[in-house]
């Protein structure tokens, strides 16, 4: 059984003083995979970051899997969310893949053994089995884009949180990622432009915009309601 993801009004402002998020609430049950759109600038991201607590709420609250996210249970909250960057190069740091994908398992102190056999099974997963030497800094944004999820995968997270996992990649990397994504039972929550993406994977979609929650209805609804997506800016798969 997976984990779920409550935000309850949630209002984050920037140091600037931009309201990035105004009283979002949103709830993702266990097992449901939600895909959240909306323009650039939404807000997206931002509320991403809010879900492994890299961001704090200005106001509101985010509790994952029944916990607050808190200093007391950022530690838990952190081995359940694996959250996947938009941009890799965010994600990768060390020189090799290996490295990169056994750093969260050796962060959890690990035994060696089952640090190298999570390494194998997360590089498995995504299709990389054959780079686990080659160094992260030379390989293809859409390889990249694979290890940055096995860095996730090795900490057998409860919940995917994924910031535009097709952006930028070509139509067979997309579409192999998108098979990769639909294999994987989690509870998971996926900021896409790409619609043709929510149609295939997704059973509820959230739209974002001007830093509100603008809908939340299953994906068929949505979908197919034409002024809604063009009010918001966005195109039917
Ligand atoms: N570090 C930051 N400092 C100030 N403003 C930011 C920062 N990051 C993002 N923003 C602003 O917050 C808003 C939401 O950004 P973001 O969450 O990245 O949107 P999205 O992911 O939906 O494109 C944008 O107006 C953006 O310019
Ligand atoms: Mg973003």
């Amino acid at each position: 059984m997976h984990h779920t993801i409550e935000v309850e009004n949630l209002t984050y402002t920037y140091p600037g003083g931009h309201q990035a998020l105004i009283d979002v609430s949103l709830s993702v049950g266990p097992d449901e995979r939600v895909a959240l759109v909306g323009p650039n600038g939404a807000g997206k991201s931002t509320l991403m970051l809010h879900l492994n607590g890299i961001y704090r709420p200005t106001s509101g609250q985010v509790t994952v899997g029944g916990l607050p996210v808190t200093d007391d249970n950022i530690g838990q909250i952190r081995a359940w969310v694996g959250l996947v960057f938009q941009n890799p190069d965010d994600q990768l740091f060390n020189p090799r893949v290996f490295d990169d994908v056994a750093f969260g398992p050796l962060h959890m102190a690990l035994p060696e053994e089952e640090v190298r056999r999570r390494v194998d099974a997360a590089l498995d997963a995504v299709g990389m089995q054959d780079y686990a030497d080659h160094i992260s800094h030379h390989l293809s944004l859409g390889q990249k884009k694979r290890v940055a999820i096995a860095t996730v995968l090795s900490m057998h997270p409860k919940i995917l949180v994924l910031d535009e996992p097709t952006a930028g990649l070509d139509p067979r990397a997309r579409r192999s990622l998108i098979n990769l994504l639909d294999s994987m039972e989690r509870t998971m929550l996926t900021a896409t432009h790409d619609m043709r993406l929510v149609a295939d994977l997704f059973t509820r979609v959230v739209i974002l915009d001007n830093s509100r929650v603008a809908a939340d209805g299953p994906t068929g609804d949505i979908l197919s309601d034409g002024a809604l997506l063009t009010e918001h800016g966005l195109e039917a798969p």
